[in-house]
């Protein structure tokens, strides 16, 4: 379990090397990689390096923080998460979000690779996740809790917050780009879900799916970090056009779509 202590040794180390404290968090999801390239000044650090952080084995995931300046912000960049499919506990999957809020962030961007679930979206579509359904069975704060890090029970109303959702759209405008809204179903993978399953969760709200991003929104509420998330549609969920999906079609759009989403988050970060 997380505690203090642990987070303000990682934050030690990084405070050490950092050129300045960063204002935002990112996190860059599948084939979203290439906006850490965007930063300037950049110092790069390999998760492997800093105190109780684990290394990243998905593909296509770089494992490493990337502190720069991106939209006049100083922006500190996961390039390349955890996910629970690695192998990665909850809580070790969460772990980097109390470091960024030790650290003085005082936003935080997610972004993923999604299917969607919703009829009326199509790949390559933007959705910034307005709300969330847990569908792993776990959560990052089972075990004690260290009130250090927040509250035994903490509220997930707000969630995605709500300003910084005001600002995403805003962004979307900005750049000419549709941006979508709905709920977000995240499951533990790594086997892309049944056409039943799907069928589930879109009668229970779900408008998209995927194998991240809950475990650090939790986290992110469990410690007062107002956060916002977008998902790229990368496929339709399966079932809904009765064809199979693969992981290189994930990577596929992404790379297609990767400019765009690229200059949605930068204009974001500039607006925060
Ligand atoms: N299901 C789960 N995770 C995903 C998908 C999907 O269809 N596409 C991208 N990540």
């Amino acid at each position: 379990m997380t505690n203090k202590q642990m987070v303000l040794e990682s934050a030690a180390y990084l405070q050490k090397i950092l050129p300045a404290a960063p204002e935002i968090g990112l996190v860059l999801g599948s084939g979203l990689g290439p906006l850490a390239e965007e930063l300037t000044d950049a110092a790069r650090i390999p998760y492997e390096k800093i105190p109780h952080f684990k290394s990243s084995t998905a593909p296509d995931h770089a494992g490493q923080l990337v502190c720069g300046e991106l939209a006049g912000r100083r922006v500190l960049c996961m390039q390349g998460r955890l996910h629970g499919y690695e192998g990665y506990a909850p809580d070790e999957i969460a772990y980097p979000v109390y470091v960024m809020k030790a650290l003085g962030v005082r936003a935080l961007i997610l972004t993923n690779a999604s299917g969607g679930i919703n009829t009326a979206f199509s790949v390559g579509d933007f959705m910034l996740i307005e709300d969330h359904i847990n569908m792993t069975g776990k959560s990052p704060l089972t075990g004690p809790n260290d009130s250090w890090l927040g509250t035994r029970f903490p509220d997930m109303t707000f969630a995605y917050a709500p300003s910084l959702r005001e600002k995403a759209d805003t962004a979307a405008q900005d750049c000419g780009l549709t941006l979508r809204h709905g709920v977000y179903c995240g499951v533990n993978g790594p086997q892309f879900e049944t056409p039943a399953e799907i069928r589930m969760f879109r009668a229970l709200g779900a408008d998209a799916v995927g194998m991240s991003t809950v475990f650090e929104v939790i986290a992110a509420a469990h410690c007062g970090l107002p956060t916002a998330a977008i998902a790229m549609i990368t496929n339709m969920a399966a079932g809904v056009l009765m064809q199979p999906l693969s992981g290189a079609e994930v990577n596929e759009i992404a790379a297609r779509r990767g400019a765009a989403f690229r200059r949605l988050i930068t204009t974001l970060v500039g607006k925060i």
